[in-house]
């Protein structure tokens, strides 16, 4: 009976504990968060069970969309949800994923921060009979991955490249532009694929010249972002700017994977004149179509970025925990792309779709993903 005590009044400091890392949890239809059991309507079996769901950070304006659709996805069919941020900590990720264990979750859904950082997670996941779903990043390592949910992230990367090519018309170019490379995190398999997906477009040219990397610097190693920290990448510009380009050179093209990177490059850019008549903005490609960079997009200071449905993902994620939980087989469309050097894990990829400010309307506002009101605050 003591022991009982003493454990609840443990895991009640430990929840107030996570209350500053960005916890929050839902009770199903309405109904307050002391396990109540949920509606039925749907006709599937969510009595009682809570989802937990661990996304990286609330820096980036994605993740939240992830979070909320999910938790209010999942509230829809009857579940309860326990949504937790680790503002890109890796070690507050896995002790929040512990805890959710130990309290008793019946589906875990983990968008990782460090792919390979899970291994001892998830096999206490499995010891204590909790499916895992990997949420737009693959996590590595494991047999106890279940499902993974995401978009094709090789055909990111393709897209971004294509806009490159198109954009300087490289095809036909008879001169050689100048262009500086910025990857993803090297802990996310998201940024290789993607970074790998750009080259397979942009490498032919780099090898003929019809685009030169100024700074020489190419290799993931060498282009890659810590965490996709648009800090890091402002101050990598800069330094590229004032070691590459000070002696009047021009930057023509910025291949950036993530719109918090772009937004970085912008600021470095612009503090040495870009942006003006005389120095006019270089093409500069994104990834996640966030409000800020739409808004830089229509002011003509970014160019491109890429659409990821976070509605489409995370109803995918609703679905597969629901199929999963009922004991079904999820849908999935890839059998054969993510390893995760353990096993395949069974996917479902959703498609990108390129945007500019030739279709950003349609895209975006018209199918209500940004109001347009948000985009002239
Ligand atoms: C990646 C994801 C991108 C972007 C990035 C930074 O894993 O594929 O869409 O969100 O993280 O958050």
């Amino acid at each position: 009976m003591k022991k009982k005590l003493m454990a609840m009044l443990l895991s009640m400091a430990l929840l107030g504990s996570l209350a500053g890392c960005g916890v929050s949890t839902t009770a199903p239809n309405g109904a307050d968060d002391k396990g109540s059991s949920a509606s039925d309507s749907k006709q599937t079996k969510s009595d009682g069970k809570t989802i937990g769901i661990l996304m990286p950070t609330k820096s980036s304006e994605r993740w939240i969309k992830d979070g909320d659709d999910m938790v209010k996805g999942l509230k829809d069919l009857g579940y309860a949800t326990n949504l937790q941020y680790a503002e890109d900590v890796v070690e507050t990720q896995v002790s929040q994923a512990e805890n959710l264990i130990t309290k008793g979750v019946s589906a875990l859904v983990i968008a990782n921060i460090d792919g390979e950082s899970l291994t001892d997670v998830c096999q206490k996941a499995k010891d204590a009979g909790i499916p895992v779903i990997a949420y737009d990043r693959l996590i590595k390592n494991t047999p106890n991955v279940d499902y993974y949910i995401s978009f094709d992230n090789t055909l990111v990367g393709v897209q971004v490249g294509q806009y490159i090519e198109k954009s300087l018309d490289l095809k036909n170019a008879s001169k050689s532009f100048n262009i500086e490379l910025f990857a993803g995190s090297p802990d996310d398999n998201n940024a290789h694929m993607l970074y790998d997906g750009a080259m397979s477009v942009l490498k032919p040219y780099i090898d003929s010249k019809k685009l030169t990397v100024v700074s020489g610097q190419t290799t993931f190693d060498e282009v890659c972002t810590l965490r996709w920290d648009g800090a890091l990448a402002q101050a990598r510009m800069e330094n590229l700017l004032t070691a590459n380009y000070a002696s009047g050179k021009k930057v023509d093209a910025v291949f950036s994977s993530y719109d918090g990177l772009s937004r970085g490059i912008v600021e470095a850019l612009r503090s040495v004149g870009y942006g003006s008549k005389d120095l006019p903005w270089p093409v500069i490609t994104g990834q996640d179509a966030e409000t800020a960079t739409v808004k830089s997009i229509v002011a003509g200071e970014q160019t491109q970025t890429i659409f990821k449905d976070t509605r489409l993902l995370s109803a995918q994620a609703v679905k597969t925990v629901d199929a999963v939980l009922n004991g079904k087989k999820a849908e999935v469309n890839d059998e054969k792309t993510y390893n995760n050097g353990v096993k395949v894990v069974p996917s479902y990829l959703c498609t990108p779709v390129s945007v500019d400010k030739t279709n950003y309307k349609t895209v975006l506002v018209d199918s209500g993903y940004i109001k347009e009101s948000d985009l002239s605050k």
